[in-house]
Order: C-alpha cells, then sequence, then structure tokens
C-alpha cells in the first residue's frame, strides 16, 4: 500500500476503505507518512468529506493508535462531558461532582484553553496543590475511591491526534466536520467511559458558527458512537455571549461553586440541569428529565454535591481552605469599572470579544508557552436582557497588571441598548 494512491483515491472523491484508513493512522504516527503527505490528504478530506463509515473507521483507527482505558472491572457506568470551547464555560467544574454525588463514576481528562476560549485545566490549576499530572494507577485509585477525577491529558493516550491537530491547526484543515468529530470521539472513546455527553457550542465564541453545522456534527458524533458500542448525547448551546456572569479562573471556580450552592447565574444553572439530566437519562439513574432535575436539585439542596466537590478537589491536592468564608484567594491588584453611558436592556452580541479582552487581561493564552493570571478576569455585573440604567456598572475587569483602558471599548462594541427584551436560548437543541 503507497500514501500517494490514498492521496489520489480521495482527491477523486473516491471512498477509503478501513485498511487504508488503518495504514494512513499507523504509518503517519510511526513517522513513515511525511507531513506534507498527511497534509495533501488532510485538505483532500476536508474538500470532499468523508462518509460516516469512514469517520467512524478513522475514528477508531485514532483511538487505538495508543493506550485505550478499560474500566470494565470496576462494572460501574463510567460518564464523561466534553465541551468544544467557549467563553465562560465552567461546566465540568459543577456538573461532575453533582454526577459524583448521584452514584456516577466520572472519569475525566480535560484540556487547557487557547485563545480566546478557557480550559477546565487551567481553571483547576488556579487552586493551590490541585495536582492533575498523575499516573495512570493514581488515576485509577481517585476514581476508584471518590467516583470522580478531572486529570490532564495522557501523553500515551490518541498520539494520532496529537500529531494530526497540530498538522490541521497550520495547514487549513480544522474546519472539516468529519476531522473535528474523530478528534474529539477518539480522545472521548479512548479515555474508556461508556456514556458521553457532548455539549457542542453555537456561535460566534465557538468553533461552530451556524447552527446546521453544529447539528451535523453532533449527529456525526452520535452514530460514531453508535457504531463504536457507545452511547452519545449530544446539546448544542448558546456561545453568541458569554457562559454566567464570570469569564477567567479563578473568578470561574467561585461561580461553580456559588451554583454548587444553589446560587448560580441563570443560564450557567440551566446548563448544569440541562446536560446533568441528560446524562443521567442516559446511564439510566433517572427514567426521565423530570426526575432527573428533582435528583439535582437535591443533591444542590442538601449539600451533597458542593460536599463532593470539596472531596474532590481536596483528593487531588487542592486546597479546600481558598474557599472559607473570609479567604482573600481571588485578591486582584487591579480593577476598573465599565460604566452605562444610556439605559436600556442589554444585550451582548459577541462571545469572542469577551473572550479576547479576558485573555488580554491575563486569563488565556495567545500561545501555547504564555502563562496564565489566574487573578484575572471579567465580571458582568448587568447579564443580557437586564435593564440597565445611564451610570450603572456594566462589567468589571480585573488583573494583577495595570488595565489597558482601551480594552473598556472592545467590550462596549460588542454590547447594544434596546427598549425590549430580546429572546435568549441557553439550550438550542438536544439530540441523542
Ligand atoms: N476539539 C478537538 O478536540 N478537536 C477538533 O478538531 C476540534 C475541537
Amino acid at each position: 500500500m503507497r500514501i500517494i494512491d490514498i492521496i489520489n483515491k480521495k482527491v477523486e472523491n473516491q471512498t477509503l476503505t478501513k485498511e487504508e484508513i488503518d495504514f494512513f493512522i499507523k504509518e503517519y504516527v510511526a513517522e513513515n507518512v511525511p507531513d506534507y503527505q498527511a497534509a495533501a490528504l488532510l485538505m483532500a478530506i476536508r474538500l470532499n468529506g468523508l462518509s460516516d463509515a469512514e469517520t467512524a473507521q478513522l475514528t477508531d483507527a485514532m483511538m487505538h493508535s495508543g493506550e485505550v482505558l478499560d474500566w470494565s472491572y470496576l462494572n460501574k457506568v463510567i460518564v464523561d462531558k466534553h465541551s468544544t470551547g467557549g467563553v465562560g464555560d465552567k461546566v465540568s467544574i459543577a456538573l461532575c461532582p453533582i454526577l459524583a454525588a448521584l452514584g456516577l463514576t466520572v472519569a475525566k481528562m480535560s484540556g487547557r484553553g487557547l485563545g480566546h476560549t478557557g480550559g477546565t485545566l487551567d481553571k483547576l490549576e488556579s487552586i493551590d496543590g490541585y495536582n492533575f499530572s498523575v499516573t495512570d494507577q493514581q488515576f485509577r485509585d481517585l476514581v476508584e475511591k471518590h467516583g470522580i477525577a478531572i486529570v490532564g491529558q495522557n501523553q500515551k493516550l490518541v498520539p494520532a491526534d496529537k500529531k494530526i491537530y497540530a498538522l490541521r491547526d497550520v495547514t487549513g484543515t480544522v474546519q472539516s466536520i468529519p476531522l473535528i468529530a474523530s478528534s474529539i470521539m477518539s480522545k472521548k472513546l479512548a479515555t474508556g467511559s461508556n456514556c458521553i455527553l457532548l455539549d457542542v457550542k453555537c456561535g460566534n465564541g465557538a468553533f461552530m458558527k451556524d447552527i446546521n453545522e453544529a447539528k451535523k456534527l453532533g449527529k456525526l458524533m452520535i452514530e460514531i458512537g453508535k457504531k463504536l458500542n457507545r452511547k452519545i448525547a449530544v446539546e448544542i448551546t448558546n456561545m453568541q455571549q458569554p457562559l454566567g456572569k464570570t469569564i477567567g479562573n479563578k473568578i470561574e471556580v467561585l461561580e461553580a461553586i456559588d451554583t454548587l450552592n444553589g446560587h448560580g447565574p441563570k443560564d450557567f444553572t440551566e446548563i448544569i440541569y440541562s446536560s446533568g439530566s441528560t446524562l443521567l437519562v442516559l446511564a439510566q439513574k433517572a427514567k426521565d428529565e423530570v426526575e432527573a432535575r428533582k435528583m439535582i436539585d437535591e443533591v444542590i439542596n442538601n449539600k451533597k454535591a458542593y460536599n463532593k466537590f470539596l472531596e474532590w478537589i481536596s483528593a487531588q491536592g487542592g486546597n479546600i481552605k481558598v474557599f472559607e468564608k473570609d479567604s482573600k484567594w481571588f485578591n486582584p491588584q487591579y480593577k476598573q469599572e465599565i460604566i452605562a453611558s444610556q439605559s436600556g436592556y442589554l444585550k451582548i452580541k459577541s462571545a469572542i470579544d469577551f473572550g479576547l479582552v479576558a485573555m488580554k487581561l491575563g486569563a488565556g493564552r495567545s500561545k501555547k508557552e504564555d502563562s496564565i493570571d489566574y487573578e484575572a478576569g471579567i465580571y458582568l455585573n448587568k447579564s443580557s436582557n437586564e435593564y440597565v440604567n445611564k451610570g450603572d456598572v456594566l462589567f468589571t475587569l480585573y488583573s494583577s497588571k495595570p488595565i489597558n483602558p482601551e480594552l473598556q471599548k472592545e467590550l462596549l462594541s460588542a454590547i447594544e441598548f434596546s427598549e425590549s427584551k430580546h429572546d435568549i436560548q441557553t439550550v438550542f437543541a438536544k439530540l441523542m
């Protein structure tokens, strides 16, 4: 078999066989196929697409390019959730302890943020001592003992995705639905969970800007899951505006805690209930969404969810004293308030601008090597559809460094005021 023949076949829009797909992945990971030939094939895929069967085969080949975790000895439903990335997305930090408090087992690997999107690992790393670089055995021990662990990506899992993703990033081949689906699904399936919720963010702060494209990606990932014997649910959620009232790292952890204690903002709380109930039904812990929502209410009200959060953070080495009432854990040196110059109902038009301002304040990285300022971020004193009076504080910017006054203009260009409320949906669609 020769890679040039496989490239030519895809250029001519023919269907690749399982053997050809396996050959490409195996030889590329073994460095017998150079980047320029892999890039040519990826471009042919981006332009001509893959059938659902080819995408499932590609996912399978990528998933088996490294280790695949097996939790079958626990005899439990292992759940996972994955978000395609957005602004203010702290869902995993609140949702995972809720699921664990309800008896589901969460074994999750998370990534760092890049650019305007935040990463769960960065947020968790803002908690002093939190250790996500654990050995396989430590990961297993945490999951067995506490029913929850969130750790960093294991280097031995899905090496094909690491190589292919880096190449796609610089060859204009990221925006391909079959390549995105196989990248996400190979990683999720290799971690060994059997029930997976995929939160496909949709809007200008997300990869998928268009609802029809987001649905196509969601349906494809469900099909791949079926072919590979896993239960997958997809939620398509709003990323036209930031999620919740906070963007940053420490500030988002605190909002996740407020939500675990029943005091979260409306849109973020709704995503927690929606995603949580979808997973509880998928894992057959609840008979329907109504029962699942009641179960979530119960562990929030009786503090089991918050106590599970403390148990989990502490088991991974995090100092939970920082969450005590008078702690000065979140203590940014600089702050700047943005004041409304007119009255009206607030409309946030652009999540990406909020993400970029948070990044410029120090909350995110523009390059992989950049370090993060855990104090940096944005608090939305006013949310979309709230009535604002001229002179009210709209947003507060935080940083450990002096704040560039120009940033205020960038946020003001991402909002408008109107005389009446507008329609906002938090969850656009659920697919199962
Ligand atoms: N997230 C991934 O893991 N892979 C992609 O290709 C896109 C988003």
